[in-house]
């Protein structure tokens, strides 16, 4: 099949129309298989976390969301490619994209609940496993994380 190109990686508010298209697309493409709904639960927090897209021209390729975890520690949840572009490099190009935002903003660790299915993606993003699996909306998941390079952010004075 043939993928379209990427436009980039960008982020929506919460609550614009672009971020419920995201919610339909959680639902369908992380809770339905499953045979769960997203709930309030996944959602009561969402005003106040970051929510992060990859579209092309054709629309929604892919999405995260980025919630604070601390002043220096980033949770990453909810990433979703659409099926019929998996294994593209779309996965790659929006974690990376958003890895290098949070760099930048002085972010030092990151951390993530991933599905066993997707430990040897986020493994090839330089995340480690941290901690025994656990299960999560019914399916076995380990909490993995990521320390982020202080020589990659912009150049500051450290005297
Ligand atoms: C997991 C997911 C986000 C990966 O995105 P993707 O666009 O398919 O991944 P990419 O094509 O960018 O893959 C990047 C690399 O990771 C590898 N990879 C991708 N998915 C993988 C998986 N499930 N297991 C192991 N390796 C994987 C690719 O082979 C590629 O390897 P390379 O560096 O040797 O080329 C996507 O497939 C998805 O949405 N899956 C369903 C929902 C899901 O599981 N979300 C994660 C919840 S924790």
């Amino acid at each position: 099949m043939n993928s379209p190109a990427p436009h980039g990686v960008r982020e929506i508010a919460h609550d614009s129309p672009r971020y419920h298209e995201t919610a339909r697309a959680r639902e369908r493409i992380l809770r339905q298989p499953l045979g769960r709904v997203l709930t309030a639960d996944d959602t009561r927090d969402e005003p106040i976390q970051r929510h992060f897209i990859l579209e092309s021209g054709e629309g929604l390729l892919g999405g995260l969301i980025a919630r604070a975890e601390g002043p220096k520690i980033v949770r990453l949840r909810q990433m979703w490619i659409e099926p019929d572009h998996a294994r593209c490099g779309f996965g790659r190009h929006l974690l990376e994209e958003v890895l290098a935002t949070l760099e930048r903003e002085g972010i030092e660790q990151v951390m993530l609940h991933a599905r066993v299915t997707a430990l040897g993606f986020y493994r090839r993003q330089g995340f480690r496993e941290d901690g025994p699996e656990f299960t999560e909306v019914g399916i076995p998941h380990r909490r993995m994380i990521l320390t982020l390079s202080p020589e990659k952010r912009s150049p500051g004075c450290r005297r």
